[in-house]
Parts: C-alpha cells; structure tokens; sequence
C-alpha cells in the first residue's frame, strides 16, 4: 500500500467510527450552567479553550485573536458600540470563519458598563480574559484625564471585580504599558524597576497594574500584567506618532497632504513590532504559576531615527534645516518641506527615554522579539504606501 492509498484507508476507517464518536459527544459532554448541564453540544464549543478579549478591534485585539484562533481556541471579543465602523481590523476574520462560526463570537459592551461585562463572562465563560481595552493614547488622556481614569484604570476593577462575582477560574491578563516608568528612575526598565507615571495614562495604567497585583494576592485569582514597551505594526492607530510618520509619508507621496507635523524629536522608544507582543501575553497564562513580565526589544530609538528610515525606505532624499521649533526636512528632489515642527504636540510631561530589559521574559517564558527596528518601519511603510496606493519615490 503507498502513502496515497494509506492515507484513504485511514479516513475511511475514520468514516466509519465518526457517527460513534459524534454520539459519544452528545453523550458526555457538559457545560458548568445547571440550566445548560448535558445539553448537546459539538466538539469545538466546549473542547477548545476559550478567551475573552477586551479591545478586540484595537491592534492588539486584532492580532491576538488571530494568534489565539491558530492555537485552536473559541474566541469572544468585546467590542463597544460607535457610529463609524470600528472593526477594520478584524473584518478579515469574518471572511475566514463564517459570521456563526462557534470559535469567533463578538460582543456589545463596554468597560464602563459592569452589567455588560458580567453578562459577556457569564456567556463566554472564558478560560482566559485579555484585558487590552483601554483609552490608550498618552496624549489624548491630558485632554481627557477623566476619562481615561474611568475606562483605563477603573475599567479593570470592573472587569476583576465580574470575574470575582461570578466565580469563574479564569487565568486574567492586563495589558499594563511603559508609560508606568515615565520619568524612568534607572535605565533599563525592568519588572523591579519603580514607577513614576507622567500623564494621565500612565497613572491610570498604574492603578490598574496595582488592582491586578492585589487580585492576585487577596483572592488567589491568576491575575498577571504584561509590561509592554512600545510595540507597532500596520495597524497601528493613525495618530500614534510611527503610524502618523508611515502613513503622511505615503499619503505625501501620494499628493494627499503637504507636510507631517511632529512634536519632541528627541523623544527615545523601545519599538517592538507588535505581532510578535501578543505571542508573549498568551505565555504570560501558560505559566504555573502567576507573575509579571516585562515585554521589550531592548534597543531605543528617536522619534526622529524612526522618522529618517522612514524616509529611506520610502526612497525619499532630505535635508535637515534649523533648530528646534525652526525645523524642518525638506525633500531635496522636489524643494518642498515635508516635516515640520509643531509644538501643539509637546506634552505638558514629557517622557524622554524609555528603554526595557526582558531578561525575565527571554529566561521564563523563552520569550523573545525577532524584528530589526529596520524591518519594522519597512513593514509599515510598505503597508502604507499599498493603502495610499503608491510607490516608493
Ligand atoms: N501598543 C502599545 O505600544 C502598547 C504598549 C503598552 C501597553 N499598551 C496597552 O495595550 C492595550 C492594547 O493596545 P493597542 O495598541 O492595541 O490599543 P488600541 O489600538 O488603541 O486599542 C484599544 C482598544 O480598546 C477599545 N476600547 C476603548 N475604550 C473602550 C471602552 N470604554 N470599552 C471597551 N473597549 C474600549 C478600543 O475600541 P474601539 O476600536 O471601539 O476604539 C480598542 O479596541 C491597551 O490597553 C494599551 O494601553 C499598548
């Protein structure tokens, strides 16, 4: 018998048992809900584990449940109600696996809304909860501090506080972030390291790094934060500074708009490309035991480095003019200035350098970022001048 014919020999066998296999499962299988125990169900609902993620419709969201949707597991996400259409990226996911499919569900709700939350959990019963929504932009949380506390911070108590309500054994992830270290004490930033917020965004991510902490240690629940520098890709907010370089140089080439205005040049990142970040956050639920983990490539760059290999890969010669507020890059082919200085985008804080030791992360969860700072910002240009629909100059 060759391999083809052994092959068709084992699916008939297969073929055979399949009808007692399916009724085994109708058999056996049980949900946890008395209303719900010994109800039929298929396999893939109830073998395959199950995930909540919150800010599923946010570049991590999207690549996480990508990710988790690979590794088998039934995915729910929650996502919030807006009038414009706010699940770019993971429409795709639609095509992929039909509407009804069992293992990609989405829900309404809203992390300023417990009754929503208890409700997603109660239906989802996940296994594992991503706690990634969050209003996540530094700059945004000086005009809306308020805000940002509401969903930012206390958005997780009401997310831990429904898991600790309704009593489920579920392994809890908080997408805690850089911007804890702000005024950073010592360099690098390690899971050791003390905190000194400097926005808005950073304090609430604080609170709800501690909340997260103390779940952990009050009620034994496995609760972890996942300290995560910088880490971009295609899909990253527009009006997130590398996103803003990428897509206004496309859109620049594209003779969609003049100039790209910038604030502080200098500022100093720990990039990291952000599909290889989440791989790290569903280690983080596969440990033993509860802990965090610092996530970062361990190399810092300027805004400005990031803006010049920008530039580069989009084949674009420049020169630099003036100082400070004064200056500017001009495209040395055309005698236009394209970048330009606008102190609109300073901080009231500003955070200088940022940069993250991930040594814990290499040594317990074999953890480790591949891409170049290089490669990441080709990524992204290629990425944006295809959605522009332009070539490199
Ligand atoms: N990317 C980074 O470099 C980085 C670094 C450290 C930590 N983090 C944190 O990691 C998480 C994911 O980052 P990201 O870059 O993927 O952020 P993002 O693209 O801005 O996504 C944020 C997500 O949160 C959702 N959201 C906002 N407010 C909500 C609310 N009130 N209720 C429910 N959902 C809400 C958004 O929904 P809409 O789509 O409807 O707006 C979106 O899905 C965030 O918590 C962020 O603060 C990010």
């Amino acid at each position: 018998m060759n391999a083809v014919e052994n092959l068709g020999y084992s699916l008939r066998s297969i073929g055979k048992i399949r009808p007692w296999i399916a009724s085994l499962k109708t058999l056996f299988i049980h949900t946890d809900f008395p209303s719900q125990r010994f109800q039929p169900c298929t396999m893939s609902m109830t073998m395959s584990r199950r995930a909540l993620i919150t800010g599923i419709t946010g570049q991590d969201g999207s690549y996480l449940a990508e990710f988790l949707l690979t590794k088998g597991y039934a995915v729910h996400g929650l996502v919030r109600r807006a009038s414009t259409f706010n699940r770019g990226r993971i429409e795709h996911l639609f095509k992929d696996v039909s509407r009804d499919a069992p293992n990609f569900q989405l829900h309404y709700g809203d992390l300023a809304d417990s009754n929503s939350l208890i409700r997603i959990l109660t239906i989802a019963k996940p296994d594992e909860v991503y706690n990634l929504a969050a209003q996540s932009h530094v700059g945004v949380s000086f005009d809306t501090p308020e805000y940002t506390g509401d969903i930012t911070g206390i958005g997780t108590t009401r997310l831990l506080e429904a898991l600790r309500t309704i009593g489920l054994p579920t392994r809890f992830y908080q997408a805690s972030s850089s911007e804890l270290y702000g005024k950073a004490l010592t360099t690098p930033q390690n899971e050791d390291t003390p905190f000194y917020p400097r926005s808005p965004y950073g304090c609430a991510k604080a609170y709800a790094y501690y909340l997260t902490r103390n779940y952990r240690e009050s009620y034994g629940m496995f609760a972890v934060n996942g300290i995560l520098f910088n880490h971009e890709s295609p899909r990253r907010g527009e009006n997130f500074v590398t996103r803003k370089i990428t897509l206004s140089i496309a859109n620049i080439l594209a003779g969609r708009q003049e100039c790209l205005y910038l604030g502080n040049l200098e500022a100093k990142r720990d990039w990291g490309y952000a599909k290889e970040f989440v791989e790290g956050m569903w280690m983080m639920l596969q440990q033993p035991v509860p802990d965090d983990f610092v996530l970062a490539t361990g190399r810092a760059a300027t805004v400005r480095e990031f803006l010049e290999l920008a530039l580069t890969e989009a084949r674009i010669p420049f020169e630099r003019t003036g100082i400070g507020k004064e200056e500017a890059y001009r495209d040395t082919r055309t005698g236009k200035v394209i970048v330009k200085i606008d102190p609109h985008y300073y901080r009231p804080a500003e955070v200088d350098f940022l940069v993250g030791d991930a040594s814990k992360a290499r040594s317990k969860l074999g953890w480790q970022p591949k891409t170049s700072l290089p490669e990441l910002v080709a990524i992204m240009m290629e990425a944006d001048l295809k959605l522009a629909g332009v070539q490199k100059a």
